[in-house]
């Protein structure tokens, strides 16, 4: 069977915690695997637009000796003319591996069941698992360890990236709490999930609507704009609906004097963060967007020889 990288818990918490450490290894030693040499090619297909996620995948391959074929589809047949099932056959026997940024979770499940080489999602709208691994790959820098720790999701708790925080950081045996505004609570199945990781690891699980609460005693912060692709039509009344969800300096006084803050990127200052927290000394977002490659190539390298 082949492994594939569609959502955070496609993998064991065993085998994330390998892959942190595995990433923050070849961090200090950059080129020194090429699991790719040939070379072979990873193409890396955007059907929404990205600035990190493209960079650190191109060089990511070209680190481990490939060659990325970066594809947009507004320039393919995928989506179109050509459906997922077609696309991967076509694909599955040119390419190493397949790295896909879409919309629906179903379109990466189809792609993997045609696929006889991973599938990694760098992006959809229910998951963001890579953000993750490089997201915990900042906290164990910056803490020398994961389990045991604090992170609080203040923001949109019904997106991709409040679903892969839940699940992912409950799998590094973290404790997670929400503060979401009403409607923007995440996905009871999800948070279901998150709780039935973290009892393994005696780790909590909050869902709340006061950020104050979310935050207190939190080491690790984060947040995710408010209007994700997608959902541009829905900006007015978002902007309104999280109002009082920004995290500014008081919020992170809330939480641990060495907190950190994180974020994705990209970030909206004035809009989920101030730009006096996102551009202060608790955040390492340029950390966290460096390990973006880091992980991922990690995550190549793992993937390359589970298959
Ligand atoms: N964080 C992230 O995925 O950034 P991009 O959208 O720029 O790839
Ligand atoms: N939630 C955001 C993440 C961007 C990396 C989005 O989907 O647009």
């Amino acid at each position: 069977m082949t492994r594939h990288f569609l959502k955070d818990d496609d993998i064991s918490p065993a085998e994330q915690a390998l892959l942190i450490d595995r990433a923050i290894a070849m961090k200090a030693n950059r080129f020194s695997e090429k699991p790719f040499s040939g070379p072979q090619t990873v193409a890396v297909i955007f059907d929404k637009t990205s600035t990190r996620t493209r960079v650190s995948f191109a060089v990511g391959v070209a680190d481990l000796g490939g060659v990325p074929l970066i594809i947009d589809t507004g320039v393919s047949q995928l989506g179109k003319k050509e459906s997922v099932a077609d696309t991967a056959r076509v694909l599955e026997r040119q390419v190493a591996q397949i790295v896909w940024r879409t919309y629906a979770q179903s379109g990466l499940d189809q792609m993997a069941a045609n696929s006889s080489v991973p599938v990694i999602n760098a992006l959809s709208d229910s998951w963001h698992p890579c953000q993750l691994l490089a997201d915990l790959v900042t906290i164990k820098e910056n803490f020398g360890k994961t389990a045991g720790l604090k992170i609080a999701y203040i923001g949109d708790a019904a997106n991709n990236m409040g679903n892969s925080y839940l699940v992912a950081c409950a799998m590094a045996g973290m404790s997670v709490s929400v503060a979401a505004p009403k409607g923007y609570e995440p996905d009871p199945e999800v948070v279901a999930r998150a709780k039935q990781i973290a009892a393994d690891f005696n780790a909590e699980i909050v869902v709340t609507s006061d950020p104050q609460l979310a935050a207190a005693s939190a080491d690790v912060v984060v947040t995710d704009t408010w209007i994700s692709m997608g959902m541009e039509s829905e900006a007015k009344q978002r902007e309104q609906d999280f109002a009082g969800f920004t995290v500014d300096q008081e919020l992170m006084e809330a939480a641990n004097s060495e907190a950190i803050f994180l974020h994705c990127l990209p970030a909206y200052r004035g809009f989920e963060v101030s730009a006096e927290v996102i551009d202060g000394p608790q955040s390492v977002i340029w950390q966290e967007a460096e390990n973006r490659l880091h992980a991922q190539k990690a995550l190549m390298a793992w993937l390359a020889e589970q298959n």
